[in-house]
């Protein structure tokens, strides 16, 4: 692959990462948080991106003229995750760094299924959202999702995600330098 899709990428977070969703911080903020963690959690190089990437679906739409996406009031984007996922498909990415992307509002619905905790742990926005994305999921629906080839993949990530919400989380140079090397890398 080429620089050419980091460039798109980058774009996209110059052009709308400031946006605020509903949480304490911005996407690009809980975006770079998401894969720092991942980094530091030991995760290969396709799960950092994957969790770097996850929200890039309340972006993505954003550039789309004549888009046909609907808002989730102040929280984003109606179905974000399969917003990212069409957007890492176009750009060739390849299928287990897609899945988590593609699947983490599922991940959230099956931890709430399985984990009572887990919905008591969620930030406010991300409760909110849930109503928006169906609820927890139904024992069928949880059934369908460990059968997922990405299933344990998606759950990593999912837990990333609650954890990348720190406020006062200061992005530097060096973090955007960073995703973009491994962008580059990773196409190679
Ligand atoms: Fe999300
Ligand atoms: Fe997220």
């Amino acid at each position: 692959m080429s620089t050419e899709i980091t460039a798109t990428i980058f774009s996209l977070f110059k052009k709308y990462g400031h946006i605020v969703y509903g949480e304490k911080m911005n996407v690009s903020s809980h975006s770079i948080q998401s894969g720092l963690i991942a980094k530091e959690k030991g995760y290969d190089e396709e799960l950092i991106l994957s969790a770097f990437l996850h929200d890039i679906g309340h972006l993505y739409p954003l550039e789309l003229e004549d888009s046909t996406f609907e808002k989730m009031g102040e929280y984003g984007i109606e179905q974000h995750d399969k917003w990212g996922a069409v957007l890492l498909e176009k750009l060739g990415f390849s299928a287990r760094l897609i899945a988590p992307v593609k699947n983490h509002v599922d991940a959230k619905r099956y931890l709430c299924y399985a984990n009572k905790s887990y919905y008591n742990e969620l930030t406010e926005a991300s409760k909110q959202t849930l109503e928006y994305q169906g609820g927890p999921m139904t024992s069928e629906e949880a059934a369908q999702f460990e059968a997922d080839p990405f299933f344990e993949d998606s759950i990593l990530i999912r837990r990333i995600d609650e954890e990348a919400k720190a406020p006062d989380f200061v992005i530097t140079d060096e973090h955007w330098q960073y995703f973009s090397e491994l962008l580059d890398r990773i196409q190679e």
